[in-house]
């Protein structure tokens, strides 16, 4: 629209104010607010912006393909792409509890993401150049939630024995700072952002790490990928997408309980759905889905997922259950 041209060309202007002829630094998270951020940024400044996926293995399946592939492809962003889906797995081995889970894939994340800006540090200083700047995807809401306080930051690195804040100290640029969620996704549209990033419903940080009950392993990550998959594409086609809040979709990786599939008896494991309606996560009723969207999900899960022989509907509202499990 009109508008939202008009803050694309203002912000374009006051980030090539802020930054001058500096360099930035952007972590993409495949949310939107992170992809808006680091598409005015890329269009204000180019290549002097780098961004950096951690591909931690917990996410969806094609979303780390559209940031990889759609998302460099329309924005021209320079993009680098950590592949840590071992050292993500290897450090959640035989662990089960929920906060324990996102204490690990938090801790991580930052070691890797770290890592990566050293990097990306390091190669700017053998040119001669600095990366000053860190890009964020702050909304008006979280800066009006933190009392409105700006300005630097440094990536967190309490953990890391060698110590290494100077280097990562950085000025923060914030485009999305006056904007709130709906105007971010025009914004998203006006930039030429694929769809499905720009209309993605949240997802939490800890990804599929937190919709496993019980350990995440390889094989447990697979079954439940394939199964989230199919519930996405059917409550796209049944264009049910922009009425939903989000919809979890659990594997109860440690029960089984027994069927009958195909040649004969199968002992596997159940898929919860957890369809939401809600205005701002607080509060949450579960969505009335149309019967026959839940069959056809129920019959292709059961169909063309192996490990997964019975589908079960989350009838719960928050309080008093969450919207995930975990
Ligand atoms: P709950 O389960 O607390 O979720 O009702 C409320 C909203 O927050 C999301 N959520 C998370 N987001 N890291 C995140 O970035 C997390 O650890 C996390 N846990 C929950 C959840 O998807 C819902 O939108």
């Amino acid at each position: 629209t009109w508008t939202m041209a008009n803050v694309v060309e203002e912000q374009v202007e006051r980030i090539r104010e802020q930054v001058g002829e500096g360099r930035a630094l952007c972590a993409l998270s495949g949310g939107v607010d992170s992809a808006v951020a680091a598409a005015l940024v890329q269009r204000a400044i180019g290549d002097r912006l780098t961004c950096v996926y951690v591909d931690h293995g917990l996410m969806r399946e094609g979303e780390t393909e559209q940031i990889e592939r759609d998302f460099v492809a329309v924005t021209g962003v320079d993009l680098r792409v950590v592949d840590a889906r071992e050292q993500f797995l290897g450090a959640l081995a035989g662990v089960s509890d929920p906060e324990e889970k996102r204490k690990i894939i938090g801790r991580e994340f930052i070691r890797v993401f770290e890592q990566a800006a050293l990097d990306v540090v390091g190669d700017a200083k053998e040119h001669g150049e600095k990366v000053d700047f860190l890009v964020q995807g702050t909304l008006y809401p979280d800066v009006v939630e933190s009392g409105g306080g700006s300005g630097t930051a440094n990536i967190k690195s309490h953990h890391n024995v060698g110590g290494l804040p100077e280097d990562l100290q950085f000025t923060l640029v914030e485009p999305l700072r006056t904007l709130f969620k709906d105007e971010v996704r025009e914004v998203g549209v006006q930039l030429g952002l694929p769809e499905a990033m720009v209309w993605r419903q949240p997802f939490p940080g800890p990804g599929l790490g937190i919709r496993i009950v019980g350990e995440v392993t390889q094989e447990r990550l697979d079954i439940l990928r394939k199964a989230d998959a199919i519930v996405r594409a059917e409550l796209t086609a049944a264009k049910l997408d922009r009425e939903i809040w989000q919809c979890p979709v659990v594997l109860l990786a440690d029960v089984r309980s027994v069927g009958v599939q195909g040649d004969g008896r199968t002992y596997g494991h159940p898929i919860v759905l957890r369809p939401v309606s809600s205005e701002d996560a607080m509060t949450a009723d579960w969505t009335r889905l149309p019967y026959d969207v839940l069959a056809k999900i129920s019959t292709r899960i059961t169909n063309e997922v192996a490990e997964v022989n019975r589908v079960t509907l989350d009838v719960t509202s928050k309080p008093p259950g969450t919207i995930e499990w975990e």
